[in-house]
């Protein structure tokens, strides 16, 4: 494209060109349709406006060295969008409606697909919420569903570089039997003190612990936590955290490079036995740990200053897969045909 930097993008708002709705009205879903404006007509009742009736989704797309343009599990994302739909009674979109959209989507912004040398890629939103009129708290008879795209850098400026995290037990992002373990924009809002206190204070974000108990790691702002001991992948099992599909697939990379791979409750004291630790997802995808803060208990958990070897590996590999350099042997990618 056009002297474009594809090195000054990070997760601000990028325009692009086109953008994908779709519209449900009398209990169907319409046809899809293109827009080149980035602005939604929103009733002024929607309980997507009132009552937090909205659920979002990331996935990437990444454009490979042999010029192909893959994404990355998309239908692992479809079947989120369901769940968190379901988990606050909105519409659920079929899959295949999702998938037409987000490649649709994707085809129509060529162009803002970074090219390989770059490093980016093209970090795709999907959003769906209540668009119906409806005071009384029910949901919505109607619902709007967007998906735009916009080529993306590393989430934490730092890329690969270690970084440092922190505890602070006032403040929690889900409650148990409540939402976090699906896509709503609640979870975030009630992450924003917090994760900005934690900005503010020199932090790449908010390790948080479970809120019953404010014994066990949860999750790390907007990504899973995962540790390394002893060749040993250890990543936290909650009921209120959300099911990372990077987490996973770095669970089944770690196992097919040998590793144990535990899934379980990690209480605080344990970060003392990692020798690695990082935050994964979609938009960080590996964001090694420097040091993670207990700022309760004036207590630092020291990982390094730089990355682990486990975690480097790991990261090479989930990228190499992504960017079509190592091989697709769990047919996670869905390669674009233009
Ligand atoms: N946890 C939270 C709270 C997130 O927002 C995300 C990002 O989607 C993740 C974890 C990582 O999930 P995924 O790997 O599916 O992107
Ligand atoms: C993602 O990784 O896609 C996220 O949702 C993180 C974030 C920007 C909220």
């Amino acid at each position: 494209m056009e002297n474009i930097n594809w090195k000054e993008f990070g997760f601000g708002y990028t325009k692009t060109d086109y953008n994908v709705r779709c519209h449900y009205r009398d209990g169907k879903w319409g046809e899809l349709e293109v827009s080149s404006s980035d602005q939604v007509n929103v009733h002024i009742a929607a309980t997507g406006l009132h009552y937090g009736q909205q659920a979002f989704e990331g996935l990437k797309a990444f454009k490979g060295p042999d010029g192909k343009v893959r994404v990355f599990r998309i239908d692992e994302n479809g079947k989120r969008l369901q769940s968190s739909s379901h988990g606050i009674m909105m519409a659920e979109m079929p899959l295949e409606l999702f998938e037409e959209a987000v490649i649709k989507a994707i085809k129509l912004n060529a162009r803002w697909i970074p090219p390989y040398e770059s490093g980016a890629s093209l970090y795709i939103r999907p959003v769906l919420f209540g668009n119906g009129a409806q005071v009384g708290v029910s949901p919505a008879k109607e619902y709007t569903f967007a998906v735009f795209v916009m080529p993306v850098g590393p989430y934490f400026k730092e890329g690969f570089k270690p970084t440092d995290y922190v505890i602070y037990r006032e403040y929690d992002r889900a409650a148990p039997q409540g939402t976090g373990t699906i896509k709503v924009g609640g979870n975030y809002a009630s992450s924003l003190r917090g994760g900005t206190r934690a900005h503010d204070e020199g932090y790449s974000a908010v390790l948080f612990l479970d809120a019953k108990e404010k014994k066990y790691i949860d999750e790390c702002g907007p990504a899973n936590f995962f540790g390394i001991k002893d060749n040993t992948y250890v990543t936290p099992k909650s009921n209120s955290i959300l099911p990372s599909i990077t987490n996973k697939s770095l669970c089944q990379i770690a196992e097919d490079l040998g590793m144990k791979v535990e899934r379980r409750q990690i209480t605080v004291e344990e970060l003392a036995d990692f020798t690695e630790a990082g935050a994964c997802g979609t938009a960080a995808v590996i964001s090694p740990i420097r040091k993670i803060v207990d700022a309760d208990n004036k207590v630092d958990y020291f990982y390094g200053d730089e990355a682990g070897e486990t975690s480097f590996k790991l990261y090479e590999t989930l990228r190499g897969i992504q960017y079509g350099t190592i091989e697709d042997k769990h047919n996670w990618n869905t390669i674009i045909e233009f």
